[in-house]
């Protein structure tokens, strides 16, 4: 069953039934001014920090489901009528209402009564400002009276403010109005203003959400709105909210467009800002947020014969990676911003994928987590960048209820918080991302450490690997420490597999640095190292079939032939083969057996058979629910790495199967089973121990994303930088004939144009750059545009 389609022309998705069974969202804002809104304007605006600057409230997991919103009300004067324009919340009947989201907007339109409406949400390009951009055209044949009511809810800012003891904070937020401007204050803090104004002369207004919404009532049936009257209330103390009135006449055929604008700053800013974003400057910044997002796509663009992967990369992966890079992983309907700051190995993974589109964000990212690194070599699991920053100021928020701050020593955790592979994503994402920009100088920035002097990024490197060869149990294979990778997988001094072939890919990209950069004897030094951790992964580790996940503090094998439950798991499998560990025949067999034990029509599970019974030597794990989340879902994270895996084996049909069973548009017409966004890969999909199989859940802020993204373009379509040149290596199903990818690197424009006459999965017999045969294409002048020929098959001495 299908709840909307694909504009991929406008680059958009339709939504045409807005009976959605869970919540679509999408993302508007692309600096500091951010905000989340669904399919029906339910959603939230915030300021910098989704847990200190919140601007309207949001009433997380509630019913009805994610309330309030950024509403307009639409009243017919002749007879008393109103509705909404994002159907919600006065909900008439679903027919007439349709939603699009864009690339940082969101667009609702509602043709009821004979009145067509529309609003769209996006925010200036130059200044903290939402724009609601609303359009009515009168289709009826008769002159039509309506009033326009706007409605949305102050918050106290503060996530907890808004959440608990309310004993100081109902108190300490004011509103108040002045020629078309409404002020919402948080009196205690020093810029605690927001404004709420439109492109035209108000008849009414309301600053009270108790007076606009009315006592016994909710924001479907708005005492303001039924009666068709504003109260024009305000005050110091107590919720507030932004109402502005409008009533104007159309005749048939008639149109006409409001803006309402919702900032940063009191009253004489919101005049200001209402001078100057006119309509032809709301033009503006709409076409200049679509030529934003035009000059991102473009640096990478595919054709190929999969539709699904055509979407997905060209246009909402990317996004989706982006948007997970620029609002971290806290601001949606499920990460509702109560923990904020960022996790160091999401962030270090996300800013790994999209160094092509956005190398100024990746590398600010970098240097935040060198930065969040202590001396010892591990990194903080979860931490808030301005902690570190030399340049940042003393925090204006203060909570009036005394919330105490931590210091120093209670942020740097020690040794019992470490995550055990926080650090080492950092590793080959600053490798990565030298590789794609070229920056070696990057390597001898110097960075302090969280907490005591200072390091070049090259020496922070250093201590991340040493870090985890000091940190290794028993049996020779690293500690899993407070959890690695899956959080759910709780070892403390048992070993993990999957960090010492962490261990060994941060090793292996390590050495490829220091090669390029000529200290050999570090790289020398590290690929001993990696040899010895090669060798001891492979033989404790391998248990015939498969690899081990792990080893518990008191030496139980984890994963192995004998164990009934939790046997086969993804993680170790794909990093057996990603890290290199594995032998090639290691390999094709533990790939095998992910297939035969994981793979489902939705994707792959993280393992299997689930677990059922308790084991704290194991973890959390073991205490979830089986087929949710950890305990075998179709985790979408470590899906990526399974087709890395397969490409790396040249196995092209089964990677592609992989990739098509967790590919979001291929999932447009399951929305009965899927019922989330098929245009957002979700942290995971129900497995198949639940009655739930095939449902996804968490949307948006999932480190899939940028996997998938990294793996299609890098290992699937196979064209990835190294340091000397772009690498055209793919691996492809036998019956693609060809396919071509357009890719920007380093200031050039390469075209990439692959065929596949013998019909392989792997294996390249010849690059032609602009006629000449190269193994990789070359670094160019940047400006220049590079044309390749490349032919699959068998290399020609074979
Ligand atoms: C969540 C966390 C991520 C973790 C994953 C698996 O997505 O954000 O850090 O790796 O779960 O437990």
């Amino acid at each position: 069953m299908q709840y909307g389609h694909f504009d991929n022309a406008a680059r958009e998705y339709v939504i045409d039934r807005v009976d959605l069974p869970v919540s679509w969202t999408n993302y508007i804002g692309l600096k500091d001014m951010l905000g989340v809104f669904n399919h029906t304007a339910g959603g939230y605006l915030l300021y910098k920090s989704p847990e200190y600057h919140r601007i309207t409230r949001f009433r997380p997991n509630g019913v009805p489901m994610d309330f309030p919103g950024h509403y307009i009300y639409l009243r017919d004067e002749e007879d008393g009528d109103y509705w909404s324009v994002s159907w919600q919340p006065v909900g008439k009947p679903k027919e007439h209402y349709s939603c699009r989201h864009g690339l940082s907007y969101v667009k609702y339109l509602c043709d009821y009564s004979g009145i067509d409406a529309s609003q769209t949400l996006f925010v200036a390009m130059d200044d903290p400002v939402e724009i609601w951009d609303v359009r009515l055209r009168n289709s009826s044949d008769r002159p039509r009276t309506l009033s326009v009511f706007s409605y949305l809810e102050f918050s106290f800012h503060h996530i907890d403010m808004d959440n608990r003891n309310f004993q100081m904070s109902l108190y300490a937020a004011g509103s108040r109005y002045e020629e078309g401007v409404i002020e919402h204050d948080l009196y205690y803090e020093e810029n605690g203003y927001q404004f709420f104004t439109g492109s035209f002369t108000p008849d009414g207004f309301d600053c009270l959400r108790d007076s606009f919404i009315g006592p016994y009532r909710t924001e479907r049936n708005p005492l303001v709105v039924e009666s068709g009257q504003c109260s024009g209330s305000f005050e110091k103390g107590g919720n507030h909210c932004g109402c502005l009135k409008k009533t104007l006449t159309l005749l048939p055929g008639e149109e006409c467009r409001l803006l309402f604008l919702l900032g940063e700053g009191g009253i004489a800013e919101g005049k200001r800002l209402r001078e100057k974003y006119t309509f032809e400057k709301a033009d503006e910044d709409f076409r200049r947020i679509a030529a934003y997002w035009d000059e991102k796509l473009s640096r990478l663009q595919i054709e190929t014969p999969n539709e699904g992967m055509n979407t997905e990369i060209n246009l909402w992966n990317l996004y989706q990676s982006e948007i997970n890079v620029m609002f971290s992983r806290f601001t949606s309907f499920i990460e509702v911003g109560g923990r904020t700051g960022l996790g160091y190995r999401d962030t270090a993974q996300d800013a790994m994928m999209v160094i092509h589109s956005n190398p100024e964000k990746c590398r600010s990212r970098l240097v935040e987590l060198m930065r969040a690194l202590t001396s010892e070599g591990y990194g903080l699991h979860l931490f808030e960048p301005r902690w570190f920053d030399p340049d940042a100021k003393e925090q204006s928020f203060r909570s009036p209820t005394v919330i105490p701050t931590p210091d120093k020593s209670q942020i740097i955790t020690g040794l019992k918080d470490v995550c055990a592979d926080d650090a080492l994503w950092l590793v080959s994402s600053v490798v990565q991302y030298i590789r794609e920009t070229g920056e070696t100088e990057f390597a001898d920035q110097s960075v302090t450490y969280a907490d005591e002097g200072a390091g070049t990024v090259y020496e922070h490197l250093k201590k991340i690997l040493d870090f985890s060869a000091r940190q290794i149990g028993q049996n020779g294979i690293c500690k899993g420490l407070r959890a690695d990778w899956n959080d759910c997988l709780n070892l403390g001094g048992g070993e993990s597999a999957m960090v010492s072939f962490l261990h060994l890919w941060a090793l292996r990209n390590f050495c490829e640095l220091a090669e390029a950069l000529g200290r050999t004897e570090d790289a020398e030094h590290y690929r001993l190292l990696a040899e010895h951790v090669q060798a001891v992964t492979r033989e404790v580790l391998w248990d015939g079939e498969w690899f081990l996940r792990g080893i518990t503090a008191d030496n139980r094998k984890i994963g192995t032939h004998s164990d009934t439950e939790g046997k086969v798991h993804m993680e170790s499998n794909t990093w057996a083969v990603l890290s290199g560990a594995a032998t090639a025949e290691q390999g094709r067999l533990a790939m095998d057996s992910v297939d035969s034990y994981l793979y489902t029509e939705y994707g792959l599970m993280l393992n299997a058979p689930c677990y059922t019974k308790p084991d704290d030597g194991i973890g959390f794990v073991t205490r979830v629910y089986p087929g949710l989340k950890e305990n075998g879902a179709i985790f979408s994270h470590p899906n990526p790495w399974a087709w890395c895996a397969e490409a790396l084996l040249g196995r092209g049909d089964r990677a592609m199967k992989f990739y098509n069973a967790l590919c979001p548009p291929l999932q447009n017409d399951r929305i009965e089973v899927r019922q989330a966004e098929p245009y957002s890969y979700c942290q995971f999909v129900v497995g198949r121990d639940h009655t739930a199989f095939g449902r996804a859940r968490h949307p948006f802020m999932t480190g899939s994303s940028g996997w998938a993204y990294f793996a299609a373009t890098q290992y699937l379509l196979g064209i990835r930088p190294s340091f000397t040149g772009l690498i055209v290596d793919p691996c492809i199903p036998h019956d693609w004939k060809e396919f071509r990818v357009n890719r920007k690197w380093r200031g050039s424009t390469y075209e990439i144009h692959v065929v596949n006459p013998d019909g392989v999965e792997k294996g390249v017999r010849s690059i032609l750059a602009d006629g000449k045969p190269v193994s990789e294409l070359p670094v160019l002048t940047p400006g220049s545009i590079c044309r390749a020929e490349v032919t699959m098959g068998r290399s020609d001495n074979t």
